[in-house]
């Protein structure tokens, strides 16, 4: 098959549409939708990484306090994903605007988003300027998921309603094909 080159502009898909959550020095929260939100280090310690562009409002509060909070959230709530990414936080309450209700976090200022099954709490332990986003790496200091999308410590996918954002659309997350691992056993 032939194959041509295109210009490269965030190659890799598909990746998460979620809602992060920070706050201000007087802890009035904002709300971000976030494309680029990373597994850097899946045990010991668990870390999860975020790129946000300068400009952002966000950047600024993340910067500032140093904690956020990242929301998974599911179809239900689409629409309010792709609100709180084409508005700012400067002049807009996005949890009023948008009908989102915040919940307060156990460990951060910043606050959990009710209507998403699973919330990250996490502290930056690093910033890295990476080229038009900069990288803010996160310690996560807990995992909050709904009752009804647990089995045991395991977090039943199948019942998350969830989405990804791919080429610039969103996409439900489809059907299970295999284990992961399924060919060495
Ligand atoms: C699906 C989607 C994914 C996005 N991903 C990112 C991202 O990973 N990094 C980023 O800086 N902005 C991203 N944005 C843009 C911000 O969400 C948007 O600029 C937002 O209005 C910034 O809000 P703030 O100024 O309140 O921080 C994304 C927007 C959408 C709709």
């Amino acid at each position: 098959m032939s194959k041509r080159q295109i210009t490269p502009m965030r190659p890799v898909y598909p990746s998460p549409a979620g809602l992060v959550t920070c706050a201000d020095a007087t802890g009035k929260p904002n709300i971000i939708t976030l494309g680029e939100i990373f597994n850097l280090s899946i045990r010991d310690p668990v870390i999860v990484g975020i790129a946000i562009a300068k400009a952002r409002y966000s950047h600024e509060l993340i910067s500032a306090t140093g904690e956020y909070v990242v929301n998974l959230p599911t179809v239900r709530i689409l629409e309010a994903v792709d609100r709180c990414g084409s508005v700012s936080g400067r002049n807009t309450d996005k949890f009023s605007a948008f009908g989102l209700t915040p919940v307060p976090a156990l460990h951060v200022t910043p606050p959990l988003i009710e209507e998403c099954p699973v919330n990250i709490e996490c502290r930056v332990r690093d910033i890295q300027v990476i080229g038009d986003h900069d990288l803010f790496v996160g310690d996560v200091l807990a995992v909050h998921v709904d009752e009804d999308c647990l089995e045991g410590n395991r977090i039943r996918t199948d019942r998350l309603d969830a989405f990804c954002f791919i080429n610039w659309e969103y996409r439900a997350v489809g059907d299970r094909i295999e284990r992961a691992g399924y060919t060495r056993s």
